[in-house]
Protein backbone atom coordinates (compact mmCIF):
# COMPACT_ATOMS: atom_id res chain seq x y z
CA UNK A 1 0.00 0.00 0.00
CA UNK A 2 1.12 3.73 -0.60
CA UNK A 3 0.53 6.22 1.46
CA UNK A 4 1.44 9.97 1.28
CA UNK A 5 1.93 12.06 4.28
CA UNK A 6 2.04 16.09 3.78
CA UNK A 7 3.70 17.34 6.65
CA UNK A 8 6.88 15.81 8.34
CA UNK A 9 6.88 17.34 12.29
CA UNK A 10 6.13 15.29 15.27
CA UNK A 11 3.09 13.86 14.29
CA UNK A 12 3.76 13.08 10.29
CA UNK A 13 7.27 12.10 11.07
CA UNK A 14 6.32 9.79 13.68
CA UNK A 15 3.10 8.67 11.77
CA UNK A 16 5.14 8.27 8.75
CA UNK A 17 7.97 6.00 9.99
CA UNK A 18 5.33 4.09 11.60
CA UNK A 19 3.40 3.27 8.77
CA UNK A 20 6.31 2.13 6.72
CA UNK A 21 7.32 -0.29 9.95
CA UNK A 22 3.98 -1.68 9.35
CA UNK A 23 4.88 -2.50 5.90
CA UNK A 24 3.86 0.54 3.36
CA UNK A 25 5.39 2.86 1.34
CA UNK A 26 4.89 6.01 2.78
CA UNK A 27 6.07 9.53 1.12
CA UNK A 28 6.66 12.04 3.24
CA UNK A 29 5.97 15.92 1.82
CA UNK A 30 8.21 18.48 4.11
CA UNK A 31 8.24 22.35 3.22
CA UNK A 32 10.55 23.22 6.13
CA UNK A 33 14.32 23.48 3.88
CA UNK A 34 15.85 22.81 7.36
CA UNK A 35 13.75 20.12 7.86
CA UNK A 36 13.97 18.29 4.56
CA UNK A 37 17.75 19.06 4.17
CA UNK A 38 17.73 17.32 7.94
CA UNK A 39 15.95 13.98 7.09
CA UNK A 40 17.42 13.56 3.93
CA UNK A 41 20.59 13.62 5.27
CA UNK A 42 19.84 11.10 7.88
CA UNK A 43 19.48 13.38 10.85
CA UNK A 44 16.91 13.77 13.09
CA UNK A 45 15.08 17.46 12.59
CA UNK A 46 12.93 16.79 16.07
CA UNK A 47 13.57 14.75 19.13
CA UNK A 48 11.80 11.40 20.35
CA UNK A 49 13.43 8.28 21.42
CA UNK A 50 13.65 5.64 19.08
CA UNK A 51 12.52 7.71 16.31
CA UNK A 52 15.93 8.22 14.26
CA UNK A 53 16.84 3.86 14.26
CA UNK A 54 13.02 3.50 12.85
CA UNK A 55 13.37 6.21 10.29
CA UNK A 56 17.02 4.98 9.26
CA UNK A 57 15.70 1.36 9.33
CA UNK A 58 12.54 1.96 6.70
CA UNK A 59 14.79 4.30 4.86
CA UNK A 60 17.22 1.45 4.23
CA UNK A 61 14.33 -0.81 3.49
CA UNK A 62 13.04 1.24 0.63
CA UNK A 63 9.73 2.10 2.13
CA UNK A 64 10.25 5.80 3.48
CA UNK A 65 11.00 8.80 1.70
CA UNK A 66 11.24 12.91 2.08
CA UNK A 67 10.87 15.49 -0.22
CA UNK A 68 9.24 18.92 -0.87
CA UNK A 69 7.24 17.33 -4.18
CA UNK A 70 3.75 16.77 -4.10
CA UNK A 71 2.82 15.22 -7.16
CA UNK A 72 5.45 12.57 -7.04
CA UNK A 73 4.40 11.73 -3.37
CA UNK A 74 1.49 11.45 -4.62
CA UNK A 75 2.14 8.85 -7.38
CA UNK A 76 -0.06 5.55 -6.59
CA UNK A 77 -1.08 6.38 -3.15
CA UNK A 78 -4.40 5.35 -1.79
CA UNK A 79 -4.34 7.39 1.75
CA UNK A 80 -3.14 10.96 1.94
CA UNK A 81 -2.42 12.02 5.23
CA UNK A 82 -2.37 16.02 6.41
CA UNK A 83 -0.41 16.27 9.22
CA UNK A 84 0.69 19.92 9.27
CA UNK A 85 0.54 22.45 12.29
CA UNK A 86 -2.69 23.79 13.61
CA UNK A 87 -1.40 26.54 15.90
CA UNK A 88 -3.63 29.11 17.48
CA UNK A 89 -4.63 31.84 15.13
CA UNK A 90 -3.54 35.45 16.37
CA UNK A 91 -5.72 37.24 17.63
CA UNK A 92 -8.88 35.20 18.69
CA UNK A 93 -7.98 31.45 20.26
CA UNK A 94 -9.41 29.25 16.88
CA UNK A 95 -7.25 26.83 15.64
CA UNK A 96 -5.23 28.12 12.30
CA UNK A 97 -6.14 26.43 9.51
CA UNK A 98 -4.43 28.01 6.70
CA UNK A 99 -1.82 24.85 6.37
CA UNK A 100 -4.52 22.42 6.74
CA UNK A 101 -6.49 23.89 3.28
CA UNK A 102 -3.48 24.86 1.69
CA UNK A 103 -2.39 21.43 2.05
CA UNK A 104 -5.49 20.27 0.58
CA UNK A 105 -5.68 22.26 -1.76
CA UNK A 106 -1.95 21.56 -3.41
CA UNK A 107 -3.07 17.63 -3.23
CA UNK A 108 -6.05 18.42 -4.50
CA UNK A 109 -4.24 19.88 -7.88
CA UNK A 110 -1.34 16.91 -7.75
CA UNK A 111 -3.74 13.65 -7.09
CA UNK A 112 -4.22 11.66 -10.16
CA UNK A 113 -6.73 9.09 -8.84
CA UNK A 114 -9.06 8.40 -5.94
CA UNK A 115 -7.57 8.78 -2.77
CA UNK A 116 -8.51 9.57 0.30
CA UNK A 117 -7.87 12.67 2.03
CA UNK A 118 -7.43 11.74 5.65
CA UNK A 119 -6.43 14.54 8.55
CA UNK A 120 -4.39 13.69 11.29
CA UNK A 121 -3.75 17.03 12.33
CA UNK A 122 -6.43 18.27 15.11
CA UNK A 123 -8.95 20.54 13.37
CA UNK A 124 -12.41 22.17 14.23
CA UNK A 125 -15.29 20.63 13.71
CA UNK A 126 -16.09 20.90 9.85
CA UNK A 127 -12.75 20.96 8.77
CA UNK A 128 -13.66 17.93 7.33
CA UNK A 129 -16.35 19.09 5.03
CA UNK A 130 -14.54 22.25 4.26
CA UNK A 131 -11.65 20.31 2.34
CA UNK A 132 -13.94 18.30 0.53
CA UNK A 133 -15.55 21.55 -0.40
CA UNK A 134 -12.14 22.95 -1.56
CA UNK A 135 -10.75 19.76 -3.41
CA UNK A 136 -14.17 19.52 -5.29
CA UNK A 137 -13.69 23.04 -6.17
CA UNK A 138 -10.12 22.78 -7.34
CA UNK A 139 -10.84 19.60 -9.27
CA UNK A 140 -14.27 18.64 -9.67
CA UNK A 141 -13.96 15.77 -11.61
CA UNK A 142 -12.28 13.97 -8.97
CA UNK A 143 -13.13 10.39 -6.91
CA UNK A 144 -11.99 10.85 -3.53
CA UNK A 145 -13.17 10.38 0.10
CA UNK A 146 -12.45 12.60 3.25
CA UNK A 147 -11.96 11.72 6.65
CA UNK A 148 -10.99 12.32 10.28
CA UNK A 149 -8.15 10.48 11.40
CA UNK A 150 -6.74 12.26 14.90
CA UNK A 151 -3.27 11.35 16.50
CA UNK A 152 -3.64 10.42 20.14
CA UNK A 153 0.36 10.10 20.75
CA UNK A 154 2.17 12.20 22.98
CA UNK A 155 5.83 13.19 22.75
CA UNK A 156 8.23 11.35 24.33
CA UNK A 157 6.39 8.10 23.74
CA UNK A 158 5.39 8.81 20.32
CA UNK A 159 6.61 5.69 18.46
CA UNK A 160 5.13 2.92 21.38
CA UNK A 161 1.61 5.42 21.36
CA UNK A 162 1.71 5.11 17.30
CA UNK A 163 2.27 0.93 17.72
CA UNK A 164 0.23 0.32 20.34
CA UNK A 165 -2.67 2.89 20.75
CA UNK A 166 -5.21 2.95 23.42
CA UNK A 167 -7.57 2.99 20.40
CA UNK A 168 -7.64 4.81 16.52
CA UNK A 169 -10.29 7.11 15.78
CA UNK A 170 -11.36 6.90 12.38
CA UNK A 171 -14.06 9.60 11.21
CA UNK A 172 -15.04 8.23 7.48
CA UNK A 173 -18.60 8.10 5.61
CA UNK A 174 -18.46 5.50 2.64
CA UNK A 175 -17.35 2.30 2.46
CA UNK A 176 -14.57 2.38 0.33
CA UNK A 177 -12.45 4.75 2.98
CA UNK A 178 -12.96 2.70 5.82
CA UNK A 179 -11.41 0.20 3.63
CA UNK A 180 -8.69 1.79 2.39
CA UNK A 181 -8.14 2.96 6.45
CA UNK A 182 -8.51 -0.58 7.58
CA UNK A 183 -5.91 -1.76 5.18
CA UNK A 184 -3.29 1.23 6.56
CA UNK A 185 -4.27 0.17 10.29
CA UNK A 186 -4.12 -3.88 9.61
CA UNK A 187 -1.10 -4.54 11.40
CA UNK A 188 -3.16 -2.77 14.54
CA UNK A 189 -6.26 -5.05 13.98
CA UNK A 190 -4.05 -8.09 14.24
CA UNK A 191 -2.96 -6.91 17.49
CA UNK A 192 -6.36 -5.89 18.81
CA UNK A 193 -6.11 -2.19 19.35
CA UNK A 194 -9.90 -0.91 19.19
CA UNK A 195 -10.78 1.20 16.01
CA UNK A 196 -13.24 3.34 16.49
CA UNK A 197 -15.46 3.98 13.22
CA UNK A 198 -17.79 7.01 13.73
CA UNK A 199 -18.78 10.46 11.29
CA UNK A 200 -16.08 13.04 10.32
CA UNK A 201 -17.40 15.31 12.89
CA UNK A 202 -17.43 12.86 15.78
CA UNK A 203 -13.69 12.13 15.51
CA UNK A 204 -12.59 15.75 15.18
CA UNK A 205 -14.33 16.79 18.09
CA UNK A 206 -13.75 13.58 20.36
CA UNK A 207 -9.20 14.82 20.11
CA UNK A 208 -10.52 18.02 21.43
CA UNK A 209 -12.89 16.63 23.76
CA UNK A 210 -9.57 13.93 24.99
CA UNK A 211 -7.38 16.87 25.21
CA UNK A 212 -9.47 19.16 27.08
CA UNK A 213 -10.43 16.42 29.51
CA UNK A 214 -7.07 15.44 30.00
CA UNK A 215 -5.92 19.70 30.70
CA UNK A 216 -8.83 19.62 33.16
CA UNK A 217 -7.69 16.64 35.54
CA UNK A 218 -3.90 18.10 35.67
CA UNK A 219 -5.79 21.57 36.52
CA UNK A 220 -7.95 20.06 38.91
CA UNK A 221 -4.90 18.40 40.34
CA UNK A 222 -2.92 21.69 40.57
CA UNK A 223 -5.61 23.23 42.16
CA UNK A 224 -6.24 20.61 44.60
CA UNK A 225 -2.14 21.09 45.22
CA UNK A 226 -2.65 25.13 46.44
CA UNK A 227 -5.05 23.48 48.49
CA UNK A 228 -3.34 21.28 49.98
CA UNK A 229 -0.47 23.72 50.90
CA UNK A 230 -2.82 25.71 53.15
CA UNK A 231 -4.39 23.33 54.76
CA UNK A 232 -1.28 20.82 55.54
CA UNK A 233 -2.28 18.19 53.04
CA UNK A 234 -0.08 16.30 50.91
CA UNK A 235 -1.36 16.64 47.30
CA UNK A 236 0.68 13.44 46.13
CA UNK A 237 -1.38 11.41 48.52
CA UNK A 238 -4.87 12.96 47.67
CA UNK A 239 -3.89 12.18 44.10
CA UNK A 240 -3.31 8.31 45.24
CA UNK A 241 -6.51 8.39 47.16
CA UNK A 242 -8.88 9.38 44.08
CA UNK A 243 -6.94 7.82 41.41
CA UNK A 244 -7.13 4.70 42.79
CA UNK A 245 -10.80 4.92 42.22
CA UNK A 246 -11.13 3.54 38.90
CA UNK A 247 -14.10 6.07 37.59
CA UNK A 248 -11.31 8.67 37.98
CA UNK A 249 -7.78 6.75 37.23
CA UNK A 250 -4.37 7.15 38.69
CA UNK A 251 -2.89 9.01 35.52
CA UNK A 252 -2.51 12.75 34.62
CA UNK A 253 -3.11 13.88 38.51
CA UNK A 254 0.53 14.93 38.82
CA UNK A 255 0.86 18.68 40.44
CA UNK A 256 2.92 20.89 38.57
CA UNK A 257 3.98 24.88 37.22
CA UNK A 258 0.95 24.29 34.52
CA UNK A 259 0.17 22.23 31.60
CA UNK A 260 2.24 23.45 28.13
CA UNK A 261 3.12 21.91 25.15
CA UNK A 262 2.11 21.89 21.25
CA UNK A 263 -1.93 20.62 22.23
CA UNK A 264 -3.07 21.27 25.28
CA UNK A 265 -3.17 24.86 25.58
CA UNK A 266 -4.23 25.68 22.03
CA UNK A 267 -7.09 22.59 21.83
CA UNK A 268 -8.28 24.35 25.20
CA UNK A 269 -8.45 27.47 23.55
CA UNK A 270 -10.10 26.36 20.21
CA UNK A 271 -12.70 24.09 21.69
CA UNK A 272 -13.34 26.62 24.06
CA UNK A 273 -13.81 28.83 20.95
CA UNK A 274 -15.95 26.16 18.97
CA UNK A 275 -18.17 25.86 21.74
CA UNK A 276 -18.80 29.32 21.93
CA UNK A 277 -19.40 29.61 18.09
CA UNK A 278 -22.69 26.72 18.00
CA UNK A 279 -23.55 28.45 21.38
CA UNK A 280 -22.43 26.01 23.27
CA UNK A 281 -20.31 27.10 25.39
CA UNK A 282 -17.89 24.90 27.51
CA UNK A 283 -17.71 26.62 31.06
CA UNK A 284 -15.46 24.36 32.38
CA UNK A 285 -13.06 24.28 29.33
CA UNK A 286 -13.30 28.38 29.50
CA UNK A 287 -11.94 27.42 33.16
CA UNK A 288 -9.91 25.23 32.82
CA UNK A 289 -7.88 27.89 30.12
CA UNK A 290 -7.86 30.96 32.67
CA UNK A 291 -6.82 28.47 35.69
CA UNK A 292 -3.79 27.43 33.89
CA UNK A 293 -2.80 30.64 32.59
CA UNK A 294 -3.08 32.18 35.60
CA UNK A 295 -0.55 29.08 36.97
CA UNK A 296 2.10 29.45 34.81
CA UNK A 297 1.83 33.52 34.36
CA UNK A 298 2.07 32.98 38.45
CA UNK A 299 4.92 30.23 38.77
CA UNK A 300 7.76 32.43 38.97
CA UNK A 301 6.06 34.40 41.97
CA UNK A 302 7.09 31.02 43.76
CA UNK A 303 10.53 31.15 43.16
CA UNK A 304 10.54 34.50 43.79
CA UNK A 305 8.89 34.48 46.97
CA UNK A 306 11.16 31.70 48.34
CA UNK A 307 14.24 33.91 47.96
CA UNK A 308 12.77 36.04 49.99
CA UNK A 309 10.45 38.22 48.32
CA UNK A 310 13.12 39.78 45.39
CA UNK A 311 15.52 38.17 43.25
CA UNK A 312 17.33 41.28 41.71
CA UNK A 313 21.00 40.48 41.49
CA UNK A 314 20.77 36.50 42.22
CA UNK A 315 21.99 34.01 40.30
CA UNK A 316 19.14 31.43 39.78
CA UNK A 317 19.44 27.58 38.18
CA UNK A 318 17.12 26.38 35.91
CA UNK A 319 17.08 22.46 35.69
CA UNK A 320 14.77 21.59 32.42
CA UNK A 321 12.99 23.76 29.80
CA UNK A 322 11.07 21.78 27.78
CA UNK A 323 7.20 21.24 28.55
CA UNK A 324 8.05 17.78 29.50
CA UNK A 325 10.69 15.33 29.47
CA UNK A 326 11.97 13.23 26.41
CA UNK A 327 11.09 16.00 24.20
CA UNK A 328 12.88 19.05 22.41
CA UNK A 329 9.11 20.66 22.39
CA UNK A 330 9.28 23.88 23.81
CA UNK A 331 6.06 25.40 22.47
CA UNK A 332 3.73 26.92 25.35
CA UNK A 333 6.41 25.24 27.45
CA UNK A 334 5.81 27.10 31.38
CA UNK A 335 9.74 27.59 31.69
CA UNK A 336 9.12 30.51 29.57
CA UNK A 337 7.11 32.85 31.17
CA UNK A 338 9.20 31.47 34.74
CA UNK A 339 12.40 32.41 32.99
CA UNK A 340 11.36 35.89 31.33
CA UNK A 341 9.49 36.96 34.83
CA UNK A 342 13.08 36.49 36.86
CA UNK A 343 15.09 38.12 34.45
CA UNK A 344 12.96 41.17 34.21
CA UNK A 345 13.08 41.02 37.90
CA UNK A 346 16.65 41.50 37.39
CA UNK A 347 17.60 37.87 38.11
CA UNK A 348 20.72 35.91 35.82
CA UNK A 349 19.09 33.17 34.85
CA UNK A 350 21.78 29.90 33.89
CA UNK A 351 19.65 26.61 32.34
CA UNK A 352 20.42 23.71 31.13
CA UNK A 353 18.08 20.54 29.48
CA UNK A 354 19.32 18.06 27.72
CA UNK A 355 17.47 18.18 24.61
CA UNK A 356 15.68 21.86 24.38
CA UNK A 357 18.14 23.94 24.28
CA UNK A 358 18.24 25.05 20.85
CA UNK A 359 14.76 25.54 20.55
CA UNK A 360 14.86 27.73 23.67
CA UNK A 361 16.87 30.22 22.77
CA UNK A 362 14.65 31.98 20.06
CA UNK A 363 12.01 32.41 22.75
CA UNK A 364 13.88 33.20 26.25
CA UNK A 365 15.66 36.21 26.25
CA UNK A 366 18.60 36.73 25.13
CA UNK A 367 20.72 36.78 28.88
CA UNK A 368 19.96 33.18 29.62
CA UNK A 369 23.78 31.63 29.80
CA UNK A 370 23.08 27.58 28.56
CA UNK A 371 25.25 25.40 29.92
CA UNK A 372 26.24 21.86 29.54
CA UNK A 373 24.86 19.93 32.38
CA UNK A 374 22.85 20.54 35.79
CA UNK A 375 25.93 20.86 37.76
CA UNK A 376 27.09 23.22 35.86
CA UNK A 377 23.78 25.47 35.46
CA UNK A 378 23.63 25.24 39.48
CA UNK A 379 27.36 26.61 39.91
CA UNK A 380 26.99 29.45 42.21
CA UNK A 381 23.76 29.67 41.71
CA UNK A 382 21.14 30.87 45.29
CA UNK A 383 18.73 29.27 44.26
CA UNK A 384 17.55 26.41 41.70
CA UNK A 385 14.31 26.08 39.69
CA UNK A 386 13.04 22.25 38.70
CA UNK A 387 10.65 23.17 35.64
CA UNK A 388 11.05 19.75 33.78
CA UNK A 389 11.31 16.39 35.51
CA UNK A 390 14.35 14.99 32.74
CA UNK A 391 15.26 11.49 34.73
CA UNK A 392 19.08 12.44 35.03
CA UNK A 393 17.55 15.59 37.24
CA UNK A 394 15.90 12.88 39.58
CA UNK A 395 19.14 11.15 39.84
CA UNK A 396 21.15 13.91 41.20
CA UNK A 397 22.44 13.63 45.08
CA UNK A 398 21.02 16.54 47.33
CA UNK A 399 24.95 16.85 48.63
CA UNK A 400 26.36 17.05 45.21
CA UNK A 401 24.43 20.10 44.57
CA UNK A 402 24.75 21.28 47.57
CA UNK A 403 28.68 21.56 46.61
CA UNK A 404 27.68 23.28 43.70
CA UNK A 405 25.60 26.16 44.79
CA UNK A 406 26.14 29.37 46.47
CA UNK A 407 22.72 29.74 48.06
CA UNK A 408 20.13 26.88 49.74
CA UNK A 409 17.07 27.69 47.67
CA UNK A 410 15.41 24.93 45.85
CA UNK A 411 11.83 25.11 43.85
CA UNK A 412 11.18 21.70 42.68
CA UNK A 413 7.89 22.52 40.30
CA UNK A 414 7.30 19.07 39.85
CA UNK A 415 8.17 17.14 42.85
CA UNK A 416 10.69 15.01 41.92
CA UNK A 417 13.19 15.15 45.36
CA UNK A 418 12.52 13.07 48.41
CA UNK A 419 11.92 16.65 50.86
CA UNK A 420 13.64 14.77 53.75
CA UNK A 421 16.63 13.97 51.79
CA UNK A 422 16.88 17.62 50.76
CA UNK A 423 16.38 19.22 53.70
CA UNK A 424 18.97 17.10 55.47
CA UNK A 425 21.36 18.99 52.83
CA UNK A 426 20.58 21.95 54.49
CA UNK A 427 18.42 23.12 51.49
CA UNK A 428 15.82 25.07 51.71
CA UNK A 429 13.60 23.01 49.48
CA UNK A 430 9.99 24.15 48.47
CA UNK A 431 7.39 21.42 46.41
CA UNK A 432 4.17 21.95 44.87
CA UNK A 433 1.22 21.04 47.23
CA UNK A 434 3.28 19.00 49.91
CA UNK A 435 3.69 19.67 53.70
CA UNK A 436 6.66 22.57 54.30
CA UNK A 437 7.79 20.25 56.73
CA UNK A 438 7.28 16.44 57.81
N1 LIG B 1 2.89 17.12 18.70
C1 LIG B 1 2.03 16.30 19.27
O1 LIG B 1 2.31 15.70 20.31
C2 LIG B 1 0.67 16.07 18.66
C3 LIG B 1 -0.10 15.00 19.12
C4 LIG B 1 -1.35 14.78 18.54
C5 LIG B 1 -1.80 15.64 17.55
N2 LIG B 1 -1.03 16.68 17.14
C6 LIG B 1 -1.53 17.53 16.06
O2 LIG B 1 -0.85 17.17 14.85
C7 LIG B 1 -0.67 18.34 14.03
C8 LIG B 1 0.80 18.51 13.72
O3 LIG B 1 1.50 18.74 14.93
P1 LIG B 1 3.08 18.64 15.01
O4 LIG B 1 3.44 18.75 16.43
O5 LIG B 1 3.55 17.46 14.21
O6 LIG B 1 3.47 20.00 14.24
P2 LIG B 1 4.86 20.40 13.59
O7 LIG B 1 4.84 21.88 13.47
O8 LIG B 1 5.99 19.73 14.29
O9 LIG B 1 4.82 19.75 12.12
C9 LIG B 1 4.09 20.24 11.03
C10 LIG B 1 4.99 20.16 9.82
O10 LIG B 1 4.21 20.38 8.64
C11 LIG B 1 5.03 21.09 7.70
N3 LIG B 1 4.14 21.69 6.71
C12 LIG B 1 3.27 22.71 6.86
N4 LIG B 1 2.59 22.92 5.71
C13 LIG B 1 3.01 21.97 4.82
C14 LIG B 1 2.67 21.66 3.48
N5 LIG B 1 1.74 22.33 2.81
N6 LIG B 1 3.32 20.63 2.88
C15 LIG B 1 4.25 19.93 3.55
N7 LIG B 1 4.62 20.18 4.83
C16 LIG B 1 4.00 21.19 5.45
C17 LIG B 1 5.79 22.07 8.57
O11 LIG B 1 6.94 22.54 7.92
C18 LIG B 1 6.10 21.22 9.81
O12 LIG B 1 7.36 20.56 9.70
C19 LIG B 1 -1.29 19.50 14.82
O13 LIG B 1 -2.61 19.68 14.39
C20 LIG B 1 -1.27 18.99 16.25
O14 LIG B 1 -2.28 19.58 17.03
C21 LIG B 1 0.20 16.90 17.65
Amino acid sequence: MRIAMIGGGYVGLVSAACFAEFGSDVAVVETDPGRLEALRAGRMPIYEPGLDRLVSANVAAGRLGFGDDVASALEGAEAVFIAVGTPTRRGDGHADLSYVYAAAEQVARALTGYAVLVTKSTVPVGTGRRIAEIVRHVRPDLEFDVASNPEFLREGSAIEDFMRPDRVLIGAESDRAREVLRRVYRPLYLIEAPIVFTSIETAELTKYAANAFLAMKVTFINEMADLCEKVGADVHDVARGIGLDGRIGRKFLHPGPGFGGSCFPKDTLALMRIAQDFSAPSRLVEAVVAVNDARKAGMAMRVIAACGGSVRGKTIAVLGLTFKPETDDMRDAPSVPIISRLIGDGATVRAFDPEGMDQAVPLLPASVAYCQNALEAASGADALVLVTEWNEFRALAPERLAAAMRGRVVVDLRNVYEPGAMRAAGFDYQCVGRPKRE
